[in-house]
């Protein structure tokens, strides 16, 4: 069974990101919908999508489109006709008579329902039929959720349903989990439920919204939107579409039931517009005084809004344990939440799937928690949990475990898949080394480096766990959601605020002593991206000596934002990209102009195929659909260079002085449009200095080290100023940029 094209029918936000990803997977694709201009406009979206749902916008013509009137008999063509029209059986069944009278024999049909039951979806068709029917369940924005939930019939072709999977995992790179035919299917029933366990149980021990939020984010593993802000993302309104499905499927006795009563200050929302971010405001609304935008949040009790307060709670890290024990209200809240979700989930376990591993890992591609269910029970300890929960009845897993005490009850991970995750090789590797801000495990004869602190952010820990893991091949790779979002910038800012510029330097050299160290190593060394890779993690990774990307990912040199440039070799070695061009053999101008034009702008790629043209990758790096698979292709790359030699030291022929003025000439023209400010100017010009090489001349050669230390003496003198230290504290606070 070989998937060459596909059609897809209905053209919102569902159907046109199914669209958009087989695009991205180069699979023809047609979507249909009522009439053509709709599925043009749905074209239109996809091209202004943030973030954006192709790989390469250029490609955006492969997706044909047309009506289900004129163009239906595209569907004769098609090796795969995915429906995801609304979300009403009558208009499905009508599509699917419709769709088997046309399709050729065998193609396979499926339905993207979030909530009808396949039973239902296929009461009206054929046994025959029924054979190549199932439900594909992707999860929105389907390019960057790693979840797929597959639901098969008794009467599915077997043999298909699984070439599907493959499909699904190789092709789009989907984390493909085969389902039984339960309402929500595995993500969204126990997803759902602990939003909905959140929200009542925040009601219920009157928590604020944002102390809720604050607890049921970060520090349980969960997406720091937490629950209420979770709310407003996806929509009020259609959460209570939601539940209302859940309330008719489930049985009356179903723990759902009680969660997912209407709330009446829910309802009032809706009725008043207050639908979330797509309308008026939700639980959180953003509200314009003098000018400035504030923040406010909605009273549980009184439903007034009044402006937002910052709650920190000083985890973080994900420490259920500490977290559960606390002897405060978000302590209790967090166990509260915790157990109930533990309890509910095991409590559905072999209704919904014999392989409670497949919840925590459907939990992670469509939540993207940190760890599903089980996991936190394995993490708080079987003996621990016992000790602490109150009753477990008629739950037939707690009863076993509780019988047999095994804290080691887990097994191995990612079960659903056969591909040698991160995952799987980490619990059979040793770990080697721990510190706090990154892990070295051995396997077999390489070692991983993952980055353990948030978004991955680099300290000097990191550098050092680096620099440890040398000793062998080298493969730094993680599985949390970002490769590296740069240096640690509270962690710089804390050595500034006391005036230890000294601590910043020995960071600043050790960093880069740290990255020539991975490029020159006796050893290969392979970064494997995806997500964030920016600045310093961006850094790491050119200086490693192979990549194997995920191609989502967003990368690139951002330090001018916070009145910074990259002094981890970041200049260099784009510079020495760029030299390496036939434009810039010509012209010794060319190579350090266009780098000025990249970092300066702080220019970044949402993929690959964006990231190459500015030289962030290279055409011999490594672009994978399944994030799954990054470690065994990097583990492939290994193999095939057994015989490894680091590359010879790079060095610079650079113009100096006059190429220097030229660049400030640029910079004069931005400030006086006004695109830049003062210290725009001060941060160019350091940009400018050690790009055209300082105080040098074209005959003078400067050797790699000659050149970290251009890097590290203008980030010093940079760090040293009073803007880039305003710039730092402001993206810090909130996440923003400060032109000054
Ligand atoms: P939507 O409302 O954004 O789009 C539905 C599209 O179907 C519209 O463009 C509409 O014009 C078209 N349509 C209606 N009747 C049609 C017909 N007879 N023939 C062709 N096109 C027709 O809906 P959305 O959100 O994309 O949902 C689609 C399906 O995906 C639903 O079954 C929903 O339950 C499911 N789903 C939705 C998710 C979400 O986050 N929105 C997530 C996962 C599944």
């Amino acid at each position: 069974m070989q998937i060459k094209k596909v059609v897809v029918i209905g053209s919102g936000t569902m159907g046109s990101g199914i669209a958009a990803h087989l695009c991205n997977a180069n699979i023809p694709v047609t979507l249909l919908d009522l009439k053509t201009d709709i599925s043009e406009k749905a074209r239109e979206k996809i091209l202004k999508s943030r973030p954006p749902l192709l790989i390469d916008s250029s490609k955006i013509e492969n997706i044909k489109v047309g009506n289900i009137i004129d163009d239906f008999k595209v569907v004769k063509e098609a090796d795969w006709i995915v429906e995801a029209v609304v979300e009403r059986i009558d208009i499905k069944h009508n599509i699917y008579e419709k769709i088997f009278k046309e399709r050729k024999e065998g193609a396979i049909v499926s339905s993207n329902t979030s909530s009808i039951p396949l039973k239902v979806l296929s009461e009206k068709i054929s046994n025959q039929e029924k054979k190549d029917f199932c439900i594909t369940h992707f999860f929105n924005p389907v390019r960057y959720m790693g979840l797929l939930e597959i639901v098969k019939n008794e009467n599915n072709d077997l043999g298909k349903v699984n070439s599907l999977k493959k499909f699904c995992e190789n092709e789009l790179g989907k984390g493909t989990i085969i389902c039984n035919d339960t309402p929500g299917f595995l993500g969204n029933r126990i997803g759902v439920y602990a939003m909905q366990v959140a929200m009542t149980e925040a009601f219920k021990m009157k928590l604020s919204i944002e102390e809720a939020d604050a607890v049921f984010g970060r520090p349980m593993g969960i997406p720091k939107t937490g629950v209420f802000g979770l709310y407003d993302l996806i929509g009020i309104d259609l959460m209570a579409d939601v539940l209302k499905s859940f309330i008719k499927e489930l049985p009356e006795e179903d723990k759902f039931q009680i969660v997912a009563k209407e709330i009446p200050l829910v309802k009032k929302l809706i009725e008043t517009g207050y639908t979330g971010r797509k309308g008026k405001g939700g639980f959180y609304r953003m509200k314009k005084i003098e000018n400035k935008k504030i923040l406010e949040a909605i009273n549980l009790e009184t439903g007034e809004y009044s402006q937002s307060k910052k709650i920190n709670l000083n985890l973080e890290k994900v420490d259920l344990k500490n977290l559960i024990n606390r002897e405060d209200k978000y302590g209790k809240y967090a166990w509260s939440v915790i157990s109930k979700i533990i309890k509910y989930a095991s409590s559905l376990v072999p209704g919904i799937t014999d392989k409670f591993n497949d919840i925590d890992e459907a939990m992670r591609l469509g939540f993207n928690w940190y760890q599903g269910p089980f996991e936190m029970l394995k993490e708080i300890g079987v003996k621990n949990f016992f000790n602490k929960i109150d009753n477990f009845e008629n739950n037939k897993f707690l009863e076993n475990l509780s019988k047999s005490q095994d804290e080691n009850f887990y097994g191995q991970r990612q079960l659903y898949t056969e591909i040698e995750t991160l995952g799987k090789i980490k619990s059979k590797a040793t770990k080697l080394d721990k510190n706090k801000s990154a892990e070295i495990y051995r396997f077999n004869d390489f070692n991983i480096v993952e980055f353990t602190t948030k978004a991955n952010a680099l300290d000097y820990d990191s550098m050092d766990s680096l620099k440890k893991a040398t000793d062998k091949p080298l493969i730094i790779i993680n599985e949390s959601m970002q490769f590296s979002a740069g240096v640690n910038l509270t962690y710089t800012m804390n050595f500034a605020d006391k005036g230890d510029f000294k601590s910043i330097e020995k960071f600043v050299k050790y960093f880069q002593e740290t990255c020539k160290h991975l490029k020159y190593s006796k050893f290969p060394v392979i970064s494997a991206p995806s997500g964030l890779t920016l600045g310093g993690g961006f850094e790491v990774l050119v200086q490693s000596n192979f990549v194997a990307t995920h191609t989502n990912i967003v990368i690139g040199l951002v330090e001018t934002i916070v009145g910074l440039i990259p002094a981890g070799g970041g200049c260099k070695e784009m510079l020495w990209r760029w030299s390496q061009t036939e434009d810039a053999k010509k012209n010794p101008e060319f190579a350090p102009l266009k780098v000025f034009d990249i970092i300066g702008y702080a220019k970044t790629a949402t993929s690959p195929i964006e990231a190459e043209p500015l030289k962030y990758l290279m055409p011999e790096d490594k672009k994978i659909m399944n994030r799954n698979s990054l470690l065994d292709v990097s583990r492939n790359i290994l193999n095939e260079n057994k015989e490894f030699k680091a590359p010879s030291e790079c060095n610079f022929n650079l113009p100096g002085k006059e190429l220097k003025e030229k660049m400030i000439k640029l910079l004069e023209k931005l400030y006086n449009e006004k695109i830049i400010l003062d210290h725009g100017m001060v941060v160019g010009t350091e940009l400018a200095n050690v790009l055209s090489g300082g105080d040098t001349t074209i005959d003078k050669t400067i050797s790699e080290d000659d050149f970290f230390n251009l890097e590290l003496n203008s980030f010093m003198r940079l760090i040293e100023t009073k803007k880039t230290q305003e710039r730092i504290k402001h993206t810090l606070a909130t996440g923003k940029p400060l032109v000054n």
